[in-house]
């Protein structure tokens, strides 16, 4: 028998290793795990059952010591938690072992003033709520004599104070009035923590507290090593940020990992990259290795026929590899293995002067400013995403998820993560990775001007160290800006006394401190410091910041950088000679009033009117400036929403007060969404202009309450009309209008973002209300063939003026539509599948407010078959028909928001995005169009 049974052993010997092919195992303890509890030195009744990840708000809510914090106007009454302090403490840790050689503490973030003890004993303090925190307490277990475990209790100070008594330092920094801006609580320039959580114009101020990023014990054996954090840079052989890369090269394959514990010396790297098929595609060692304090980089090529691109979607397949990274030491042990997927690509924004062949193809003179990924030019389209919560901790993958989802239905391949917020989840760039989203990241910094002291540089520096090699490796992160509206708006609200100084305190903050770091962990990402700006005059790759700004050194005629617009004189909305000219847009809009349905989660039913004050207090537009509860600037913006509906649009008057409420909401939402087409129209039109723009980004993608802002997507993801009509105008191929409202000039051309040219059929006609041809010299139905739209370009095929047009043929301009449609066969980027590109518009000479609207019979059924609904307009056209569904759902159409000519049927589906309703929002399903407003 013995010889089986050495066979057994052999096998179970096998068995074993395998299972422990890589390393001892350190000891994590999830700190999640372990229960917590939640006081406060300010209110000693308080002690309630906390969390981990979690925020003071969210724990007091679950016990039901507060009521529901986005609820009515609890953004005010709830001020007394963030004016407090907080602590979080521990059950004692069972399971912690006594014989480790290093026993430590790992935060992935705190907010944000914090004191730590570790069994009685204070540990450290901390002050950022962006940094990664690890604090070796060996010592400290091992004097613990605490008998049930050693417990942890983190103290948190209040921010609002800390932000308050920081400011009053002697000798600290100070700015002219006005530069700061304000929003409800005040000084939130001072401190390392969320922005927008002492208030903004969209969003609440909650200043909230807690340990809001997961926290671990870490136990090491003597030959433990515990990966902390991680750097992935991919990149062209000799790739330099902002520079074009060169696609014929090589890629380098750049890791470093930070580590606790101490590794052999003789420690070298070894890397693998399998393929989703889990076929290793490369593996071998890295050279160079070099060591550093707690962190070991190294190097290899990865020659580029091996591995295929990573595109954004619509322009190619989302192609990802695994990458596992074995440090191995003597006698070829394996001490660590760290995995991570990447993807290999390149993505530059291009920022360099205009060249002699660009301006041979009528490019203005100045310098681009647009994206290129791979080597090509493509056209951005997207929005820019703020905090989808104003509690992180209650953010999952799968909300993040739906949103998602519903940026790529809505044919966004871009969105600016907004600077002022917190940086996002690996989770968030992972589902980015995969559905082909990029993302333009910031840093956390936004209409300010912030201190320059050596505390707060080195605070920051520490911030961008870990944030950038904690995200790098994600192919959907697109670009790294400074912070939000710096150069544009911040350095011009300082008087030109005091310019030169804090232009040179921005430089160092967002030069001289973040460009090293930044570039120091990645050669793949370009950088600019300000989200909005002209771009750099001068790269030298001698400095070690290289940047040197163009700021107003300007040359008349030519164009630069990207643009931001807001103008709130609704007379001057679709003035298209306000609009901004430019490479690039970034940043426009206007708020609009959320639905009914969202209405109802955050406020009574009796509070649904415009001149109720808790509906007029949850709109921040304008801010309040201060803590007070005062209805002027809110009121403001009020009127600004009613008052652009009322210029453009025939305005509800029904006598039931909360259907008036709810058509009154609905065409705000028209009037936003109407908006933002004309700008993304005017915009994309310039891709074929001079200013060859290429880039759109409306500001907002999604909401993070229930409350009037800029968003398309409301609080629990239900679609605005926004986000139906930006998906629209997003289509590759598009016809659109340019109308100067001045001389009456009227212009329609096709857009298209394809990366060939394709060849488009285009039919005008001009009606009226009825559907009756218009006999007007452009001719009835005109059917225009073959035009020949370029590679991201745009070709104009009607330039008239509508008061000469339509006076000469005695036609009264209220009565008059354009009715443009455009049919192109192309493919996507990188497919040589063929599709039809089909896309529909329709032009009012007069203002709708003034047109001459009839009923247009609209009929609106569920096809069981197709399970599709049925929208028809029997007697007229239908102006911004809308399908409406009840609460208790969230529902996205295939199509709303659009026109219909009559006779003509429509076939909508839907996806169910979230359903408690038991599948009856159908049978709640209605239909209305902008005549609806008309009627009582
Ligand atoms: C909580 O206590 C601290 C220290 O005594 C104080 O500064 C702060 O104002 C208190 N907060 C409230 C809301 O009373
Ligand atoms: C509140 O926290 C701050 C900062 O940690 C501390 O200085 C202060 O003593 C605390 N106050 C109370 C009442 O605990
Ligand atoms: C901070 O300062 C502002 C403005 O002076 C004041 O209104 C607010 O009450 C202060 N906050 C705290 C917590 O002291
Ligand atoms: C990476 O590995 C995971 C399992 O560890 C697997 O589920 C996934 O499909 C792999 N992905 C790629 C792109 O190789
Ligand atoms: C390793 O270093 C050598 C010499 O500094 C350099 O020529 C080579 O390109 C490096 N290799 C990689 C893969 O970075
Ligand atoms: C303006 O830019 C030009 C190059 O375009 C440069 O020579 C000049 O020094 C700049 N002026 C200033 C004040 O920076």
């Amino acid at each position: 028998m013995k010889p089986h049974w050495n066979i057994l052993q052999t096998i179970l010997a096998i068995a074993t290793l395998a299972s422990t092919a890589c390393c001892q195992q350190p000891h994590v303890l999830d700190l999640s795990t372990v229960g917590w509890t939640v006081t406060s030195p300010n209110y000693t009744n308080i002690n309630v059952p906390g969390r981990l990840p979690s925020q003071v708000h969210l724990d007091l809510y679950a016990a039901k010591v507060i009521e529901n914090p986005l609820w009515g106007l609890n953004d005010f009454n709830l001020r007394w938690i963030g004016d407090s302090n907080w602590t979080y403490t521990s059950a004692p840790l069972t399971g912690i072992s006594r014989n480790a050689s290093q026993t430590y503490l790992l935060f992935n973030g705190l907010d944000t003033f914090t004191s730590i003890q570790f069994c009685g004993y204070h540990v450290a303090a901390t002050n950022n709520q962006f940094r990664q925190y690890w604090f070796d307490v060996s010592d400290l277990l091992r004097n613990c004599s605490s008998r049930g475990g050693p417990m942890i209790k983190i103290d948190f100070g209040s921010a609002t104070v800390i932000a308050n008594a920081t400011a009053e330092l002697p000798g600290q920094e100070t700015w002219p009035p006005g530069v700061e801006g304000w929003f409800e609580f005040p000084n939130r320039q001072f401190i390392r923590k969320e922005q927008n959580d002492f208030g903004w114009d969209w969003g609440p101020a909650f200043a909230p507290a807690g340990p809001w990023q997961p926290a671990y014990v870490i136990q090491l054996g003597a030959e433990d090593v515990y990966a902390r954090n991680t750097l992935v840079d991919t990149y062209r052989e000799g790739q330099l940020p902002l520079m074009i890369p060169d696609q014929s090269k090589n890629w380098v394959l750049n890791a470093s990992i930070d580590y606790l514990g101490s590794l052999p010396l003789d420690a070298i790297l070894n890397f693998r990259i399998s393929d989703g098929s889990g076929r290793t595609v490369l593996s071998g060692p890295l050279n160079n290795v070099t060591s550093g304090i707690g962190v070991i980089t190294g190097s290899s090529v990865i020659p580029k026929e091996l591995v295929e691109l990573w595109w954004p979607v619509g322009m190619g397949p989302q192609t990802l590899y695994n990458l596992t990274i074995d440090v191995v030491g003597g006698g070829n042990r394996s001490v660590l293995s760290v995995e991570k997927r990447i993807g290999f690509r390149t993505i530059v924004l291009n920022e360099w002067p205009v060249t002699e062949a660009q301006l041979a193809q009528g490019i203005a003179p100045g310098n681009n400013w647009h994206f290129e990924i791979n080597g090509h030019e493509f056209y951005a389209k997207g929005s820019n995403f703020i905090p989808p919560d104003p509690f992180w901790p209650t953010v999952t993958k799968e909300r993040i998820r739906q949103l998602f989802e519903s940026v790529v239905d809505g044919n966004q391949n871009m969105l600016r993560i907004w600077s002022s917020g917190a940086y996002s989840p690996d989770f968030m760039y992972d589902l980015a990775d995969e559905m082909g989203i990029l993302l333009w990241s910031e840093f956390e910094f936004g209409d300010a001007l912030y201190p320059v002291d050596k505390g707060f540089l080195q605070n920051v520096a520490e911030e961008v160290n870990y944030q950038t090699r904690r995200i790098n490796h994600h192919p959907s992160l697109a670009f790294w800006a400074g912070g939000n509206e710096l150069e544009n708006l911040e350095l011009s609200l300082v008087p030109w006394g005091s310019r030169d100084r804090y232009t040179a305190e921005y430089e160092s903050l967002f030069l001289d401190t973040i460009v090293p770091v930044l570039f120091g962990n990645s050669r793949s990402v370009s950088y600019s410091p300000s989200s909005t700006s002209n771009g750099w005059l001068e790269l030298d790759f001698t400095k070690v910041q290289p940047i040197t700004e163009r700021y107003h050194n300007l040359t008349s005629g030519s164009i630069y950088g990207n643009t931001d617009h807001y103008n709130y004189d609704s007379l001057s909305s679709f003035n298209t000679s306000s609009y901004p000219i430019g490479r690039f847009a970034n940043e426009f809009g206007y708020h609009s009033m959320p639905s009914l349905q969202t209405w109802l989660q955050a406020v009574s039913p009796s509070d649904l009117s415009f001149d109720n004050p808790t509906v007029i207090l949850r709109n921040h537009h304008y801010p309040q400036g201060s803590l007070a509860q005062n209805l002027d600037n809110p009121s403001r913006g009020m009127e600004e929403m009613e008052d652009a509906a009322r210029l453009w649009y025939p305005v509800p008057n029904k006598t039931d007060k909360v259907a008036n409420f709810s058509a009154w909401c609905h065409t705000t939402q028209i009037f936003q969404a109407d908006y933002y087409k004309s700008q993304i129209q005017f915009y994309r039109r310039g891709s074929g202009l001079p200013e060859r723009n290429l880039g759109s980004l409306y500001w907002q993608l999604e909401d993070q309450w229930q409350a009037p802002t800029w968003a398309g997507i409301e609080y629990d993801g239900r679609w605005k009309v926004l986000h139906y009509v930006a998906k629209d105008i997003y289509e590759s191929v598009v016809v659109v209008p340019w109308f100067e409202v001045q001389s009456g000039d009227l212009e329609v051309w096709v857009v298209s973002d394809l990366w060939k040219g394709v060849e488009a059929k285009v039919q005008l006609g001009w009606f009226d209300w009825s559907g009756r041809p218009l006999n007007v010299s452009t001719g009835a139905g005109t059917k225009m063939e073959n035009v020949n739209v370029g590679a991201i370009n745009a070709t104009r095929v009607l330039a008239t003026n509508t008061n000469t047009l339509l006076s000469s043929a005695g036609i009264d301009p209220r009565d008059a539509l354009l009715r443009m449609r455009v049919s192109a066969t192309g493919s996507p980027p990188n497919s040589n599948v063929e599709r039809k590109f089909e896309h529909e518009n329709w032009f009012h000479a007069s203002p709708l407010s003034e047109s001459r609207l009839i009923d247009p019979g609209l009929e609106i059924s569920h096809n069981n078959s197709t399970q599709k609904f049925v929208v028809k307009a029997t007697k007229g056209v239908a102006a911004w028909v809308w399908l409406d569904y009840p609460s208790g759902a969230v529902v996205t159409f295939d199509a709303n928001a659009f026109w219909l000519a009559p006779g003509e049927a429509k076939e909508v589906g839907y996806k169910v995005k979230s359903d408690t309703t038991g599948e009856t929002w159908m049978k709640g399903v209605s239909g209305r169009s902008l005549w609806d407003n008309t009627v009582p």
